[in-house]
């Protein structure tokens, strides 16, 4: 029996990679490489190793797809396989809903010609809408304010509509917060293509000497010092929260939505300066208006996962700026 992992060789499916083979579990991976490089592949041997199965194909296309079921004994797909820049997806919605969209249905589809009925997919903390902190399940969903999260939302009905229509079929939708860091060897992590949009790649680059300066957007916020406030999450806890939701989804049947954060909320700045102490490294920046769409302050609540799924995020802030700064320094 294997997992199916699609864009497996990305930042959070190769991470999980490696915790599902430490688990002893069997892994496939199918990827079409348009965010991620085949070397990934080889350091997720190398760490883990063990070997596994790699098709290189678009998970859209249903015949390729067809073909990697055919192959291998698969009893549960992850699906990560997706586009993930908001920005980008402002620019290019159709790509964004073609991709998204449809890499969820050829999964579903192939899942259900090949009876395979458990099923976990990365959605995101950014379905929640303006709702009070800490962000429960429970908490309102939608409106998105971009496109790529309302993909995101759809997939999640879609997948409501797929279990209540197959009382066979486990769905477990993870919502992730801000995962950050790297994997403890310094092999994998997040190697974002041009300028990142996101923080901690932007602050690692910065340390690099790569950037020049990091532009702090807004520091007017109604939060303890000014800056936004997010729920970073250790890219390695969060890979261990799929396998929980794998187990969970195994014993349960219908579909059900989980947040992977820590529950805590941690500044721009505090995530700067626990950066600097940690790895001894000045990291400038100036001041900057808000980024348009930005929230002020956005953090799980932790509740619902560790009381269901059994798992809580372990790592602090600490390990994930070392962990983040590890990786990036072996790229200089
Ligand atoms: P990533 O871009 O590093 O990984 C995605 C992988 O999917 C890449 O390897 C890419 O090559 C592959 N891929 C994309 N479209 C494909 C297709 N049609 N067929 C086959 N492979 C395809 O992204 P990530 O950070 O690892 O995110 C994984 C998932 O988690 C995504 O769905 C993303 O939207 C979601 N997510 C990410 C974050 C985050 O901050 N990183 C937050 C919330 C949700
Ligand atoms: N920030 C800066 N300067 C930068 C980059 C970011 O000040 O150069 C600030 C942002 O304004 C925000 C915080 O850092 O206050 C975090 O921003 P990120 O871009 O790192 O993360 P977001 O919370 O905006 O969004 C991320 C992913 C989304 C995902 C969401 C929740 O980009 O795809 O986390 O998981 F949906």
């Amino acid at each position: 029996m294997s997992v199916l992992l699609t864009g497996g060789l990305g930042y959070i499916g190769s991470h999980t990679a490696v915790e599902l083979l430490a688990a002893g579990r069997e892994i496939v991976i199918a990827d079409n490489l348009s965010n991620s490089e085949l070397s990934v592949a080889s350091y997720i041997e190398r760490i883990s190793g063990k070997s596994f199965g790699f098709y290189e194909l678009d998970v859209c296309e249903r015949a390729a797809l067809a073909r990697v079921f055919k192959e291998n004994d698969i009893d549960a797909v992850i699906h990560f396989a997706g586009f993930k820049a908001v920005g980008e997806s402002c620019e290019k919605p159709l790509a964004y809903y073609r991709n998204n969209i449809d890499s969820a249905l050829s999964v579903l589809e192939l899942m259900r010609e090949n009876c395979c009925r458990n099923f976990v997919f990365s959605s995101s903390a950014t379905v929640y809408g303006a709702g009070s902190l800490p962000l429960s399940e429970e908490s309102a969903a939608g409106p998105c304010a971009n496109p790529y999260g309302r993909t995101k939302y759809m997939i999640e009905q879609i997948v409501n509509d797929a279990a209540a229509a197959d009382g066979d079929f486990s769905a477990v939708l993870l919502r992730y917060f801000n995962p950050v860091g790297a994997h403890g060897s310094g092999l994998i992590g997040e190697k974002p293509k041009g300028v990142p949009n996101n923080l901690m790649p932007y602050i690692t680059q910065v340390a690099a000497g790569r950037l020049d300066h990091l532009r702090i957007f807004g520091d007017d916020y109604d939060t303890h010092d000014g800056t936004g406030v997010r729920d970073f999450i250790h890219v390695a806890d969060l890979a261990k929260g799929h396998i929980a939701a794998l187990d969970y989804a195994r014993e349960h049947k219908g579909s059900e939505v989980f947040n992977l954060g820590t529950g805590r909320g941690v500044s721009v700045l505090e995530l700067i300066r626990a950066f600097e102490e940690v790895n001894g490294i000045r990291i400038p920046f100036e001041i900057a208006p808000r980024r348009p769409g930005d929230a002020a302050a956005s953090y799980a609540s932790a509740v619902k996962a560790r009381e269901l799924l059994g798992w809580q995020a372990e790592l602090d802030i600490k390990a994930m700026c070392r962990d983040a700064w590890n990786y990036e320094k072996r790229r200089i």
